[in-house]
């Protein structure tokens, strides 16, 4: 069975109040586009067309007008509501259903990655329990933390430790085979009252069904957490799309070239955009089609 995609996108998202008093963080603006349109193309970078949003009771229905049944990008996407947060480990209990036999990536709806992508696309081909990234920054105590020995075993994995053991925090991109729904459920909440996803990850560790793989300088990994990264995430993808006169996360393009959308679908989708940049930038692609 195909692998298939949960974004989870609930959260209270406090830490950017204002902005999030009426709507949710990943509806916010990344320079030109909303939030989720990021970790949405990146699970179909990696060929995923099956995709589950998870979010709050009152946002769940604005995501669902924002990118609707996902036909206009030759995906399904379906929804589901998760009443409070309850943590990253309970997307696997909302999601049970949807995941069925298959195996599964989850993505954090507030995670941006930008740079040659062939690597998730390779976790899901080679994945057997548990796939999990490394990706070095300056602060890993802001995130999970995974130890790894100099042959890549796991030696420790800690969520936000105020004494980091290294410096390789674990990004909200994680791949499961079909065994996650149950090693969720064996779960009890942890000390915040959630269920953490470092407990999914302890438990395959144990089982020694949990890889880890390191990304390189080549990947750019974004934090959206506070005002300042939101925003430098929103001028890093500015600067690079004014450079190249290429956009990043069009979801209309990505459907293009992953052959989600024929090309006939395709200029079908974007005759239904409103004028607008992005549907001038999706129009110029025409002329290459
Ligand atoms: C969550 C996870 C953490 C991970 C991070 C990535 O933290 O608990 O392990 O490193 O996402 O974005 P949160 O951002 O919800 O505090």
């Amino acid at each position: 069975m195909e692998t298939r995609g949960i974004i989870l996108a609930g959260g209270s998202g406090t830490r950017l109040y204002p902005l999030t008093a009426a709507f949710s963080k990943q509806l916010q603006p990344v320079y030109d586009k909303p939030m989720i349109f990021y970790p949405l193309s990146t699970l179909m970078m990696a060929g995923i067309r099956d995709v589950l949003i998870i979010s709050t009771p009152s946002d769940t229905p604005i995501f669902e007008k924002l990118l609707g049944d996902g036909s206009r990008y030759g995906i399904s996407i379906s929804y589901a509501v998760q009443d409070e947060p309850r943590g990253i480990a309970d997307a696997f209990r909302v999601g049970k259903d949807f995941i069925g036999g298959s195996s599964v990536c989850l993505i954090l709806g507030d995670n941006i990655f930008y740079g040659k992508l062939d690597f998730l696309r390779d976790a899901i081909r080679l994945n057997t329990g548990a796939t999990i990234f490394g990706y070095q920054v300056h602060d890993p105590e802001r995130y999970g933390v995974v130890e790894i020995s100099t042959d890549g075993a796991v030696l420790s994995i800690e969520e936000k430790p105020d004494k980091p053991r290294s410096n390789l925090a674990i990004p909200g991109l994680y791949v499961y085979d079909e065994s996650v729904t149950e090693i969720a459920a064996s779960l009890a909440p942890g000390p915040r009252g959630e269920l953490e996803i470092t407990d999914v990850h302890r438990v395959y560790h144990e089982q020694k069904r949990l890889n880890v793989q390191q990304l390189g300088r080549g990947i750019a990994w974004l934090d959206t957490g506070t005002p300042e990264s939101l925003h430098d995430a929103g001028t890093f993808i500015h600067a690079i799309e004014k450079r190249q006169g290429l956009k990043i996360g069009c979801l209309e393009e990505v459907a293009l070239h992953q052959g989600f959308l024929s090309p006939e679908e395709y200029r079908f989708s974007v005759s239904l955009l409103p004028h607008s940049s992005y549907k001038n930038y999706c129009e110029s692609l025409l002329a290459n089609i």
